[in-house]
């Protein structure tokens, strides 16, 4: 079983978008795996929470040019949570790989927690904006 999982609920309706949040999905379930279980090794924490880190500022700016492009009136709290997503994540990192074990789940499962959130509401509220506009 995954450890989080992508399903129609979270659809924005825009494929680029829908295709971006898959993908994050798969990183957070490949950085899961990593920290799971006696094989986790720093070097490869460092590795997938790198990818994750990397794919997650590519995706924001995604939205962000979407956002910019079609004047959306809720750009600055849509990127305020990009932000502080990315903040919270470079902690969690950091202390993950200064603390260990515990810091990993409460990371995990806080980023799972935003992501999910984040996607069923400000997501969502982007993507039938975008819709609008005549974009899919
Ligand atoms: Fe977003
Ligand atoms: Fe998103």
């Amino acid at each position: 079983m995954a450890f989080v999982q992508w399903d129609e609920r979270m659809s924005v309706g825009v494929e680029t978008i829908d295709q971006q949040h898959r993908e994050l999905l798969e990183l957070m379930n490949s950085l899961h795996e990593t920290c799971s279980g006696d094989a986790c090794q720093p070097d490869a924490v460092q590795k997938a929470a790198d990818q994750f880190s990397e794919y997650t500022r590519y995706h924001f700016s995604t939205e962000e040019q979407f956002m910019d492009s079609t004047s959306y009136p809720e750009f600055d709290e849509h990127m305020e949570q990009h932000m502080e997503c990315s903040m919270k994540a470079a902690d969690f990192f950091g202390d993950y790989l200064a603390g260990g074990g515990e810091v990993g789940r409460d990371m995990l499962e806080y980023l799972k927690q935003w992501l999910i959130n984040h996607i069923l509401k400000t997501d969502r509220k982007l993507g039938l904006h975008l819709r609008n506009q005549g974009l899919e």
